[in-house]
Order: structure tokens, then sequence, then C-alpha cells
């Protein structure tokens, strides 16, 4: 049943406009493992011939995992319906479709074959050095693009990080990794005492640690009130900035403690940011800082950063 409530989240008829069966899936090695989720590298035949796609499963099958599930199923059918959609321009991790059987769900998309950012930049690390910059920084600019698609959709993703951006074999970045992502309107209302069946927004518990919740990408408002917008995934874009300048450092503020949740907020109400890293231009910080803008209005939207970051790169090469 709670399942079927589950299901219901998603538009009303998308299994019959995105359904797939087993039958047309021949799955291969397991290629990432997330928090809620599985990612295996599969076949899907299509009626153009058998195309590699990725096939995320529940990880496990308990109710946490399934809401995770129908949630990513929701947004991403969302974005991929409405009308200005463009996959072949579009920096959102392309949806193929879905199998939605009792023991078997998948939620089928692009299979994107350098793998996630966090690891190419640590790989970098040790093979190029700080010259990849403006190779990075091209992907940053593909993911101040994605961030812009979902502003023009009131969507928040509430997890950028470059842990959850893949690139493909032609090397563009495509945010994926949805699970945590909400629709604006319905989920930023805070409503006391919930008896109306609208969901709180979830305010980060004060015992959770980086692994399960992305303390240290959050911006210092999620932090104190729970609340999401598109401003505070462009915070969470300047973490994954200073990400691609460090070449995959851990962001950190308290050296190697990982604070509470309120006591990383009281660190950012006193103005603490992340530090300049060595060899980062101030021009460079100066983007990060005012994406970590107290204020969230005052923080630029995706577009402006989108520019200053092209500018930025264009001085470069
Ligand atoms: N790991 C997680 N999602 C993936 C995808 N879509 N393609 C390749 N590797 C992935």
């Amino acid at each position: 049943q709670v399942e079927a409530d589950l299901a219901q989240t998603v538009r009303p008829g998308w299994l019959s406009r995105w359904g797939k069966t087993r039958r047309h899936l021949t799955l291969g090695p397991l290629v990432g493992m997330g928090m809620f989720g599985q990612v295996i590298q599969a076949k899907l035949k299509t009626p153009a011939g058998n195309i590699t796609v990725a096939a995320k499963a529940v990880r496990r099958r308990d109710i946490q995992c399934y809401r995770n599930f129908y949630r990513e199923a929701a947004i991403l059918v969302a974005v991929h319906e409405d009308q200005h959609h463009d996959n072949l321009r579009s920096n959102i991790i392309q949806l193929l479709g879905f199998i939605n059987e009792p023991t078997h769900k998948y939620i089928l998309m692009e299979y994107a074959s350098n793998g996630n950012l966090l690891r190419l930049l640590r790989q970098a690390r040790r093979q190029v050095g700080p010259q990849s910059l403006p190779r990075h920084l091209r992907y940053a600019v593909h993911i101040a693009r994605a961030l812009q698609e979902l502003q023009r959709l009131a969507l928040t993703h509430r997890d950028v990080a470059a842990r959850n951006v893949l690139i493909t074999a032609h090397h563009v970045a495509k945010l994926a990794d949805f699970g945590q992502a909400r629709d604006v309107y319905t989920a930023v209302q805070y409503v006391p005492n919930d008896k109306h069946g609208i969901e709180q927004p979830a305010k980060p518990k004060d015992n959770v640690k980086n692994e399960v919740f992305p303390l240290n990408w959050t911006a210092l408002e999620s932090l104190e009130t729970g609340e999401y917008t598109c401003q505070s995934d462009v915070w969470s874009f300047g973490v994954l900035l200073w990400e691609i300048v460090t070449m995959g450092q851990e962001p950190r503020y308290h050296g190697n403690d990982q604070p509470t949740c309120q006591q990383l907020a009281r660190t950012l109400r006193r103005g603490i940011r992340l530090r300049r890293p060595p060899k980062c231009s101030v021009e460079m910080y100066d983007v990060m800082m005012s994406c970590w803008r107290e204020s969230p209005p005052t923080r630029p939207g995706p577009d402006e950063v989108e520019m200053k970051l092209v500018h930025l790169r264009n001085a470069m090469i």
C-alpha cells in the first residue's frame, strides 16, 4: 500500500509513457553504490538497437529506499516532460525509462562512461596536475547550466556536489542523483504540526554524519531551517567549485573534526567560510564567496555564475 501511495507521487500515466519490461534489459556489472541506490551497467533493447544504460535500483528493500526511488523518478519525469526540455542540450542526466515490477525496480538513464567528477578530479591530481583546471571548469559551466534548467522548473536538487556530477563519453558534465530533489512550491512551505499530509522540510539532525547528510555542502539557511531554494543549490555549487580547484579534496571547516549541524551553522553565521585554496586565484575565490553570501537573494543566480566562469576560463586558455 505504501508503495502504491508512493507511485502516485509520480505524474499520472508515467509508466505507460516511460515503462519498460525486464525483457528489454540485460544487467551487467555493478558500477556504483550510494546510500539508497545501486547503479548497474546494463543493455537496453530499443527499436533503434541495443544501448548501454545505467540502471539504478533500490539498495535495500525498505521504505526509505523506495521513497527515494519514487522521488527521483518523479523529478526526472518532470524534467523530461517539460516542453522546453532538450536532451541534446541538457546538462541533466537523460532518463530512458523505468522498470517497475514488484521485485525489480530500475530507473534507466544514459550511461556516462567517464564516471563521476570527484573520481576524475582525484585521478587528475595524480596524472595531470593543476593545468587541467580549464577542462574541469568547463564541467562547472555545464552544471551552472543544469541549475538554470532546474530553476526554470522550480526544482531544487539539494545535493549538488562533485560526486553527483557524471561525465559522458563526449566530456559533457551532467547533473545526476536526484533522490533528494524536490519541487520548490510543495516542499518549502513549512506546515507546523503536519496534520495535512504535507511533508515537513527535512532539517538535518544534529547527529548526522557527513556520509549520510552533505553538511559541508549545505547552505547556512538550510542547516538552520531545513529550507531549500535555488539559491541554496547555488551555495552547494560554490562548494563544488572549491572541490574542482582543490582537485577533489574534502571540504572541511574545522580541520578533521566534523562539526554538528548546529556548530557548523554558528561557524557560518560568524562569517567563516572555506578558505581560499593555495593556487586558487582571487577572482575564482570571489565567485565561490559570492555563492556563500549569508543572504540567499544576494547570491548570484546560476546564469550569472555561468557568465563569470566562462569569462574566467577564457582568460586562462
Ligand atoms: N554511476 C552512477 N550513475 C551512473 C551513470 N548514469 N553512468 C555511469 N556511471 C554511473
